[in-house]
């Protein structure tokens, strides 16, 4: 698939560079990160964002941890590591493609048996590269899934940034979109603005529309008249986090176009590799949303405040959407339908 190409993280000439998505869409900046401290902010501070793509960004930044270790002895070693792993998953606790990075990582070099430090760097590279491969892959599968359920000319809504930049390559709910464009299918992709942070004005509409893709950009509160004058024929979203009975956690905002969507009789798929399922987390009641920064909703990316100073805020980044209301799950082993106790559990025998 020819994609627009940039990749939201890359490891070249030993250097792990972040493209900082803060400045989006106005300056395409790469920023060298030299210690898990500058990771842990890249992270934080959404220069990295979008669930696969942090994940990606987490086991780099593990292998950085260690990458100029001196020492010989393999338990000193290990110290550092897991130091590292702990400190790197406190950074945002929704996606759990963070600590599935890092579990995956330490998991690697545990299974080497302790024997050597050159051995463990060498294979903890390996690995992140790994993971970054498998995720490129992994989203190219989920483009053809995607495919198969959109025709040609459809309207469809997305929300938030689940596109190339949220992960190692093409996108998870934006790939088909990617994949339909090169096979004929013109797309009319509507995008929601995604307050408080813009993922869907300043990520979303900025790259669509450098692939060429008609994109139209709306405020959240649109949603519900673009489907009502019949311009949306499928809702396409990512997730942060997928519990064992299907309720998916993803940016703000989404369960309440998912209600929308079921309103209008208009289907709602959710984008999700399995590297996003977490067997471990039975419904949405058991996953932790992230509380952010209130000056995000007022400040953030305004000249002036947009509120009254020292006004009282709630600033979720993220909402569950129950597993009723998703149409199908989309992931890069297949199309899961309800029951999703039982679809999902099927991909992990
Ligand atoms: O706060 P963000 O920008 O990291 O939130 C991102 C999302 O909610 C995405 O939809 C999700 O991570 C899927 S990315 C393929």
């Amino acid at each position: 698939m020819k994609v627009f190409e940039i990749a939201p993280v890359k490891y070249i000439d030993n250097k792990m560079l972040v493209l900082d998505q803060t400045r989006l869409p106005g300056e395409e900046v790469y920023e060298e990160m030299h210690t898990k401290e500058d990771v842990w902010e890249a992270i934080y501070k959404l220069k990295v964002r979008g669930a696969p793509a942090i994940g990606v960004a987490a086991a780099y930044g593990l292998y950085l941890s260690v990458r100029d270790f001196r020492g010989t002895d393999i338990d000193d070693f290990a110290v550092q590591l897991k130091d590292a792993k702990d400190y790197l998953v406190t950074a945002r606790p929704t996606a759990v493609n963070l600590a599935w990075a890092l579990t995956r990582m330490w998991d690697k070099f545990e299974a080497l048996g302790r024997v050597d430090v050159a051995a463990a760097k060498s294979a903890l590279s390996n690995e992140a590269e790994a993971i970054r491969r498998e995720d490129e892959a992994a989203c190219f599968a989920m483009g053809e899934y995607g495919l198969s359920l959109l025709k040609p000319g459809m309207g469809i809504l997305t929300h938030c940034n689940a596109g190339t930049i949220a992960t190692a390559k093409y996108g998870t709910c934006l790939a088909p979109i990617y994949l339909g464009q090169e096979r004929g299918y013109d797309f009319k992709v509507f995008a929601d603005e995604t307050r408080p942070l813009l993922q869907g004005a300043r990520l979303t509409s900025w790259e669509l529309s450098k692939s060429g893709i008609d994109v139209t950009l709306i405020c959240d509160n649109m949603a519900s008249i673009v489907m009502k004058n019949g311009w949306i024929d499928a809702v396409v979203v990512g997730c942060d986090r997928m519990a064992a009975n299907g309720d998916g956690a993803n940016k703000i905002g989404t369960s309440g176009v998912a209600i929308l969507a079921k309103e209008y009789g208009i289907p709602f798929y959710m984008y999700v590799p399995t590297s996003t399922i977490d067997m471990d987390t039975p419904t949405g009641d058991d996953i932790h949303i992230e509380l952010r920064d209130g000056e995000e909703i007022y400040k953030m990316w305004y000249e002036k405040p947009m509120a009254p100073e020292g006004v009282k805020t709630y600033n979720p980044s993220f909402d569950v959407t129950p597993a009723k209301y998703i149409t199908a799950v989309i992931t890069e082993k297949g199309i899961c339908r309800p029951p999703y106790e039982k679809s999902l559990a099927a991909l992990f025998k």
